[in-house]
Formats: structure tokens, sequence, C-alpha cells
């Protein structure tokens, strides 16, 4: 599938060579954890190796850094088109590549919704000319994500934007037989179908995980069993169809159970977990700050262990942040009425790193897969996740992994602030984030 982002948008300009120089490349799609030494030319990786000659390039020097393949976020919301107030493609793009992301997959939740030629068009023209992130559409599965008929999957995979990932995300597909029919339909296209495994009859008016703290607070729960139950039946529809599935925001332990499972009997299926489904637990709702409302919520300890258990043995293949930004008047509400949703996009590599890597659940290469390889390979993106090979585009991040710092909400680059990592202490900061050999992100700068 060729890139709905090529290069020539208005983004930073001038991407003169450059040598990154000695620091630890981790390129997992490669096979490659060592000191090594990448010249970008052109735009793209001119070579990779030990000693490598600057020439006319400029030289960066990368000892005690780690140089990777750009960040891949399979799920963001940027709210464009109709709530430019809360996000744009342009606000989140700069968010994104402060985070080291190179591509960001937006959901189709917006208003209008991305269900027609028109609008996933328009995403990946914005998308383009803002320039500093490749940015992918999702397509809508249903007609205005109202789960009653298939929107045009076809007219939007074969539009400009080349869409070749489907999903109602923010909601479930509500019916088996539009799943069905979906998995079926979209392998005419190759495309992916990525359901947000939630039953809302379980759901409806729920307000936190049905648990111990739900019960004391008094909220209305949101049990285990409402995602897996349409985990483990949307798996049985792959199963029968033989269409690509992909799970959004894992978020229990039984739901990486039934995924492994899965794996294991050969289902076309793969996986993405966020940030706050593995730092963040129900406990932080008895402080009724909205900023903790999230779909799916947050879990208890064990399901968070148990979703680093499935990062860890690649069961979950991405992470992805469900950056979901929301406006300030709409957020900054009572618990009950606030909307779900949490910013991710500039807090992930410093939460995967500090709360991932450094306590020994991954090592940094099973790290950075997770944000590089790993995603792209779900959705077979081209020119992202690696190899770092000759030839290939330079779309590249370079982060300092001891680097502490501590998250504020102001100074975030999003147009929305609700983050709920406010004054936590962090390790792990972008230094560059290189998109086709431009510097969009600049020594911890943004270059715009
Ligand atoms: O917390 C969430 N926020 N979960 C979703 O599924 C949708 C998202 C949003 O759009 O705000
Ligand atoms: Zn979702």
């Amino acid at each position: 599938m060729s890139a709905p982002g090529a290069p020539g948008g208005a983004g930073p300009r001038g991407a003169g060579p450059v040598l990154l120089r000695g620091g630890r490349l981790v390129d997992p799609a490669g096979g490659h954890d060592a000191t090594a030494d990448v010249l970008v030319r052109g735009g793209a990786v001119a070579a990779v190796g030990v000693g490598l000659e600057p020439g006319d390039a400029e030289v960066l020097d990368c000892d005690g850094l780690v140089v990777s393949p750009g960040f891949v976020d399979l799920h963001v919301h940027l709210r464009e088109p109709g709530r430019e107030d809360a996000e744009t493609i342009e606000t989140g793009s700069r968010a994104a590549a402060l985070g080291g992301y190179t591509a960001v997959c937006p959901m189709p939740n917006t208003d209008p919704v991305a269900d027609n030629a028109g609008v996933v068009e328009m995403v990946a023209a914005r998308g383009r000319e803002v320039g500093l992130v490749d940015v992918f559409p999702v397509g809508a599965v249903t007609l205005g994500q109202r789960g009653a008929e298939l929107a045009e999957l076809g007219t939007m995979a074969h539009s400009a934007a080349r869409v070749d990932c489907f999903s109602d995300d923010g909601r479930p597909i509500r019916e088996a037989r539009l799943l069905r029919l979906a998995l079926e339909y979209a392998q005419a296209f190759d495309a992916v179908i990525a359901d947000h495994a939630e039953d809302p009859s379980l759901t409806d008016g729920a307000q936190m995980h049905e648990g111990e703290v739900s019960a004391i607070l008094g909220l209305q729960g949101w049990p285990a069993a409402a995602e897996e139950m349409v985990v483990a039946r949307d798996l049985l529809l792959a199963e029968l169809t033989g269409g690509r599935l992909h799970l959004c925001h894992l978020s229990t332990a039984g739901s990486v159970a039934l995924v492994r499972a899965a794996r294991a009997r050969g289902v076309l299926v793969t996986a993405e977990a966020a940030p706050h489904h593995f730092t963040l637990t129900d406990e932080a709702a008895r402080s009724f700050d909205p900023v903790y409302k999230v779909n799916p919520p947050l879990r208890s300890k064990a399901d968070i262990e148990a979703i680093r258990d499935g990062l860890a043995d690649g069961t979950i293949d991405a992470i992805a942040t469900d950056h979901a930004p929301h406006a300030r008047e709409d957020k900054e509400v009572e618990w009950a009425s606030a909307p779900p949703g949490m910013l991710g996009l500039e807090t992930a590599l410093a939460l995967t790193i500090t709360e991932l890597v450094e306590p020994g659940y991954l090592r940094l290469d099973q790290a950075v897969e997770r944000l590089t390889a790993g995603p792209a390979r779900c959705r077979r993106l081209p020119g992202h996740g690696g190899p770092l090979v000759p030839g290939a585009p330079a779309n590249l991040t370079v982060f300092d992994p001891t680097a502490a710092w501590t998250v504020a909400a102001p100074a975030l680059a999003s147009r929305a602030r609700n983050t709920p990592y406010h004054g936590r202490q962090v390790r792990g900061r972008v230094v560059h984030t290189l998109l086709r050999g431009t510097f969009t992100v600049r020594d911890g700068k943004a270059s715009w």
C-alpha cells in the first residue's frame, strides 16, 4: 500500500545529510541492537555501520542515546474534523513528533465521521500538509459508526487515502453479523478490522472498572467480562472468516489470555495496549478526578501485570496511546458527566521506559519493538517501523533512555491538557525525531 503521507508537505524543510554517530542502534525489524552510526542522505538511510565517514554530512553525537525507527501509533484521536477546539491534525501531529512518532493512525470518531472517501482523504491531505508525521487514517466500519450498515470500505480503500484499517473505535462493532461481513469484505483489499471490544449491554451507564473500588465509591462498574466476551466473539469470527483482526486497547488479564490462546491456534489477530493500562489502576478513581476516566477503564493491579506480561511475550504486538484529547470544559466536570479519554502521545516513551523497561518487564529492544516494528506490522505500514537499511526512508527517533523529567500538562504541545501524568517523574526523553530525513524535533525542541 502506498503511503498517504508522501513527501512534499508544508512541514519543516531542509533535510541536509546527517551522520548520527555512536548511538545504540535498536532496530528490531533489522535484528540490530549494537552501537552503530547511521548516515542519512536525501531523506533515506544511506548507510549503517561502525566508523562511517561523514563526508559532507553534519555529525550529531549520539553517544549514550538510542537510535531507533520512528515510533508508530496505531490509535490516536485527532478530533479534526469537528472538535478542533480539543485537537487538530496540526496540534496532534506536533504532539506526535515530540513524542518520537513518525506515523499515527487517527480513529474515525470525528464529526462528520470518517466513513467515506471525502473525510479520510481530507484527514490524509491535512496530515500531509502539516508534514510532521505520516497520518494514516482509519475508516469507520459502519455508516456514522451507528452499527446498522457497513460503510463503503472499498471506496475508502481505493480512495487517495488508501485506507487499510477500519474501526468503529469509541464504540464496538455491536452486531456479530456486521463484523463477520467486514472481516470477509476487507480481505478483498487486504485491510484489517480493528475492534474496540465492549459489550454495551454490560457497560451502559458504567463509570469505572467493576471491582472493590467501584463498590466502595458507589460507582456503576464495568466488568472485565464486558471486554472479554467481545474479544472472544471477535476471535471466533476472525477464525471463521480468515480475516485480519486487530484488537484495540486490551485492558484485562482475561483478554490477554484469550488472544494468547487464539494466536497459538493460528488466528490472524494482532493486539495493542495503551500506556495507561500498564501504569494506572482503578485506585485512581478514588480521587474522583475525571482525568482518570477512560474507556476501557483503568483496571486492577492483576490486569496491569497481565498487560505487561502480554507485551513482554509478544501476545500484545503494540503500544498504542489511544491519545484522546478533550476540551477543558468537557473534561473538567463531575466524573459521571466527563467523556472518557486521556492524552498519550507525549508521554508514551517515558512511561514505557519507566514502567516496563526499568522494572525489568521488557528489555529495551522489546520495548522499542512494541513502539516501532510491532505496530507497523499490525497495519503493514510502508516505510515505518524499520528495518533501517540503506534506501529505507529515514524515519528515525533518537532518545535518551535515562533522562529524568517531570510531566507538566501546560508544557504539552497537544491543544488539550487532560494528562493523568501531570507532575509525575519519569525517565526517557525524545531528543530528535526525523521524518524522511528532516528533523521534526531537534535537541528536544520542535522544529516548526
Ligand atoms: O477513552 C476513550 N476515549 N476511549 C475511546 O474508545 C474513545 C476515546 C475518545 O474518542 O475520546
Ligand atoms: Zn476505543
